[in-house]
């Protein structure tokens, strides 16, 4: 692939918004978040598809997202309604193109030959345009080994409710029903160096169980979270944030590691733990992880 881009957007938390929605789409532009995804999808009406597309095409086109991301979910492929939906957005340049469901490795190539067209025609680098996918059913979970593997690709994002929907769970508070697939998303984000994102707390006036849950998905390697409401963007972003006792003690991991290296030791003692190579890569990944955010 020529004219790589290669920079990876921090995306702790990801607000979605209806696409036909234009007061919360210029609302979300004032948060400071991560990343706005507009939705043609499920968030979106059958009877608002075009009105949506009209209204995203307009936003891109007329709006200043300053830092956030700006990103257009399409429906999902096989819709009928995906081929309208990318073509509506892509002449304004997103800066990412979200396919939700997806099942099949053909189904993100069917994305990237759309994209990569757009971008060879328009003069853009190849890459500008990011793409991320939804993965949220049975198929999607099972076929997740091919499908990660796609070079075009920089997120997966794990859908809860649908995936609950797709196997006939009964959704809980502590999402144990979820917890296979969230960490077979991970899994494969992590073989693919992909970013992954965590299901959406939909009880968005409940900050103490958002919280709890972030800082969970967080723990179980979760590169960030989808959120649905402004009031929990700053909970999502700042458990998805290393902490200031965190980053000091991957600094002194660090720097204790390349000491004992020289002593001939590759394990050593540190405040009475045993220090080894793993934890002198997931220190490495705390730094990467808080300077992405800005730390
Ligand atoms: N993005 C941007 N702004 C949003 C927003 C969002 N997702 N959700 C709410 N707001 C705005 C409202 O417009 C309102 O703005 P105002 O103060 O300027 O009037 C303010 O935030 C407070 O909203 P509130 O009254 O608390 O929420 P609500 O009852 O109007 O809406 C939801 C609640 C859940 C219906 C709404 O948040 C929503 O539609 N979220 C997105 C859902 C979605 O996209 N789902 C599909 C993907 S999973
Ligand atoms: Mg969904």
């Amino acid at each position: 692939m020529k004219d790589e881009v290669k920079t990876m957007h921090s995306r702790r938390a990801l607000l979605y918004m209806p696409g036909d929605n234009w007061k919360m789409i210029t609302k979300s532009i004032t948060l400071g978040v991560d990343s706005i995804c507009m939705d043609m999808e499920d968030g979106t009406a059958v009877n608002k598809k075009a009105e949506a597309r009209a209204t995203i095409a307009k936003a891109l086109q007329e709006l200043d997202f300053g830092a956030s991301e700006k990103l257009a979910r399409v429906n999902s492929v096989g819709s009928g309604w995906e081929q309208e939906d990318i073509q509506a957005v892509l002449p304004f340049h997103p800066d990412g193109i979200v396919i939700p469901k997806v099942e099949s490795y053909e189904q993100v190539e069917w994305a990237s030959k759309i994209i990569e067209d757009a971008e060879l025609k328009n003069g853009w680098p190849v890459n500008s345009i990011r793409i991320l996918i939804g993965v949220e059913t049975a198929k999607g979970i099972l076929n997740l080994k091919e499908i990660a593997a796609h070079p075009r690709l920089d997120s997966v994002i794990f859908g809860g409710e649908d995936f609950a929907a797709s196997i006939g769970a009964v959704r809980t508070k502590d999402a144990v029903e979820l917890l296979y697939a969230r960490q077979a998303v991970i899994v494969a984000c992590a073989a693919n160096d992909l970013q992954a994102i965590d299901i959406v707390t939909i009880d968005y006036k409940d900050l103490e169980a958002l919280k709890l849950e972030s800082e969970f998905g967080a723990g179980l390697g979760f590169s960030g979270k989808q959120v649905i409401h402004p009031n929990q963007v700053p909970v999502v972003q700042e458990a998805f944030t290393p902490s200031d006792e965190a980053i000091a003690y991957a600094r002194r991991i660090i720097e204790t590691f390349e000491a004992s290296q020289q002593e001939g030791k590759g394990a050593y003692s540190l405040d009475g733990k045993m220090i080894d190579m793993p934890l002198l890569k997931n220190a490495q990944k705390v730094l990467a992880r808080a300077m992405a955010a800005g730390k």
